[in-house]
């Protein structure tokens, strides 16, 4: 999942709370900051999820790395065209589960120059068709693997080189972060990857830091070459370039149908304390969608969440589209730097 830069190229912008990583694999030292609520079933998804919790952060990072990389295969094999977007978001969460994972952020499902966070609500007919982007989100005790994959649905195959700058792009970038690179030289390693193969870089979507249930947590990787001498620190991060036949610019349109808690307080309506209670205890501050809470709670979710955002206790992604309207790929991989300064690639 990505995020729009607000300009400034020092790759770093102001921290939200949150700690900082140092990718411990002392399993004491890890601070589950999740309380379970304990459960009578014995189903399967439980009992892995139970063995999750003896797991320390780069372990769980590496769990929710290989799952993803399952549900990119998984995904790959179901998707044809034509197929409603819910039911690609059904199949792909429940998957997640299924192997023992945990839903970090709705499963991104977005066509042609939407470049990124759209998701269906429970009644959408929107269908599988174009370019399409599989932004996934899978987390292990709050540890994160952001990942994601273009697919071209056209019966030409008209995308095939667009998509393949992205992913050229992703492993340029992944190349350069042996020799400690400066985020400058992500960034150009990006753009000359893409340009090379004559398309656009979306110069406003960019790469992020990831902490424990904190999917954006203060740095950014820009898509482009910058003026940044900024190296990375240990850490969680994801890489993700956005190729285009456009401008290679986007703007926030309307709602995405994904949703975050940001400032969690009391609030009156039965069904809106509800859904925070519910979303607060699974997903904490990770973003999470319309569609599950139609699912939970029926339709009068909506009437509850527009009052948590009413009252300024979520935010609303907007849908992130290109300024020119024309089609735009992705690729994605998580990875995390040790205090050593060894780089492992969770998602690959
Ligand atoms: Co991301």
């Amino acid at each position: 999942m990505t995020e729009k830069s607000y300009g400034g190229n020092n790759g770093v912008r102001e921290h939200i709370g949150g700690k900082t990583s140092k990718i411990k694999d002392n399993p004491k030292q890890v601070k589950i900051n999740k309380t379970k609520t304990s459960t009578t079933s014995t189903s399967k998804s439980d009992n892995i999820n139970n063995s999750n919790e003896n797991l320390n952060e780069l372990e769980s990072y590496k769990k929710a790395g290989e799952i993803s990389i399952k549900i990119k295969e998984y995904a790959r094999n179901l998707i044809k065209v034509d197929m409603p977007l819910v039911e690609i978001a059904q199949k792909v969460e429940a998957e997640i589960i299924k192997l023992g994972g945990e839903i970090a952020f709705p499963v991104n499902l977005s066509i042609n120059d939407i470049a990124a966070h759209y998701h269906p609500t429970l009644e959408d007919e929107t269908k599988a068709t174009g370019l399409l982007k599989i932004d996934i989100g899978v987390h292990i005790n709050g540890f994160i693997a952001d990942t994601a994959f273009s697919l071209d649905l056209t019966p030409d195959k008209k995308y095939k080189d667009l998509i393949k700058a992205s992913e050229d792009a992703l492993e340029s970038a992944l190349l350069t972060l042996n020799n400690n690179p400066t985020l400058n030289e992500i960034g150009s390693a990006i753009q000359t990857a893409i340009q090379k193969k004559g398309f656009s870089p979306i110069v406003n979507l960019c790469g992020h830091s990831l902490e424990q249930y904190n999917i954006h947590s203060g740095v950014t990787i820009p898509n482009h070459a910058n003026n940044s001498p900024h190296k990375l620190e240990p850490g969680a991060y994801a890489i993700e370039p956005f190729a285009t036949t456009g401008k290679g610019k986007i703007y926030e349109g309307p709602a995405s149908n994904i949703y975050q808690i940001t400032s969690p307080r009391n609030v009156r309506g039965d069904t809106a304390r509800k859904i925070l209670e519910y979303i607060w205890e699974k997903n904490e501050t990770l973003p999470f969608s319309l569609r599950e809470l139609q699912e939970k709670f029926g339709n009068i979710a909506k009437l509850g969440l527009r009052e948590l955002e009413q009252n300024k206790i979520v935010h609303s992604y907007p849908q992130l589209i290109e300024v020119s309207h024309h089609p735009v790929s992705q690729a994605e991989h998580t990875f995390i730097k040790t205090p050593e300064g060894k780089i492992i690639v969770t998602t690959k």
